[in-house]
């Protein structure tokens, strides 16, 4: 699959669940709050979210700075960002390969949740350097290999398919975020682990987070019965004696300075 196509199919799966997307996204909210130390203290800048979403987060990054842009690839979370959110803010579709904004024009790029959907990612870091003035800073959470780990090992008790997103290694993006141009200032990563009362439940917020679609799965639409009693029956491996299904999500949140040269 193209590289086009498949960002296509991405924003088609988020924007068929921006409405329940909300209800959902715990995650993303216990990610998207943790950046906020980092973000700068001055409130005179202009700052993007890059793949905004439903826009919770930039709605709350417009209480703070003057100017404030959300850019998603999703004609549908857009339509529901725009409805639900603080009317200053500038709306943006578009594909963050390629911001439809000028060079050094923006003070701090905030994305939550986002990179981990874009491959190559050195190419969207590249555009985010572009766009972003001399010293000004890119706040990013994404996730890591390691993440939904439960779920990846049930399956693969049950058959050769990818049914879960490959997540990259640290190791293998964090050389990305140090070069000429910038400089990795602060970083952490933090093991969130989420509690499910069934595996289905599990399902349930993957899907109306949009987060169920798998660029590498060969078989189409939903595996079989079987196969899914098979994997729910091996997920049982990871019950907790309180009768909990957890799922691990490995964060990684980092802070890049954009160099003044
Ligand atoms: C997990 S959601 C996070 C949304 C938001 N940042 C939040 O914290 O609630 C990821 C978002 O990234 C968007 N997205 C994925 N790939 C993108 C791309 N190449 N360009 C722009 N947006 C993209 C999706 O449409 C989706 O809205």
């Amino acid at each position: 699959m193209s590289e086009v196509n498949s960002r296509f199919k991405i924003a088609k799966s988020f924007g068929s669940a921006s409405a329940s997307y909300d209800i959902s996204a715990r995650l993303q909210r216990y990610c998207g709050k943790h950046l906020m130390p980092w973000l700068p203290n001055r409130n005179d800048l202009t700052a993007l979210d890059l793949g905004a979403g439903t826009g919770f987060f930039t709605d709350l990054l417009a209480s703070r700075y003057q100017q404030v842009l959300g850019l998603d690839i999703s004609k549908n979370m857009l339509r529901f960002a725009k409805e639900n959110r603080n009317e200053a803010i500038t709306w943006l579709e578009a594909d963050a390969y390629k911001i439809p904004l000028q060079d050094n024009s923006i003070d701090f790029v905030y994305s939550n949740l986002m990179i981990q959907w874009c491959d190559p990612l050195d190419l969207v870091l590249d555009e985010v350097m572009r766009v972003l003035k001399p010293g000004g800073l890119f706040v990013f959470s994404t996730l890591v290999d390691g993440t939904l780990f439960e779920l990846k090992s049930a399956w693969a008790q049950v058959d050769d398919d990818q049914h879960v997103i490959d997540f990259k290694p640290e190791q293998d993006i964090r050389p990305l975020f140090d070069g000429n141009d910038r400089k990795l200032l602060n970083s952490k990563q933090q093991d969130i682990v989420l509690e499910y009362d069934s595996v289905l439940h599990l399902a349930h917020e993957l899907k109306s987070l949009g987060a169920n679609h798998v660029p590498k799965k060969q078989g189409k639409g939903l595996a079989g019965k079987d196969k899914w009693q098979k994997m729910t029956k091996s997920y049982q491996d990871f019950l907790e004696p309180s009768g909990i299904y957890p799922a691990t999500y490995k964060v990684f949140s980092g802070l890049i300075v954009k160099l003044n040269h």
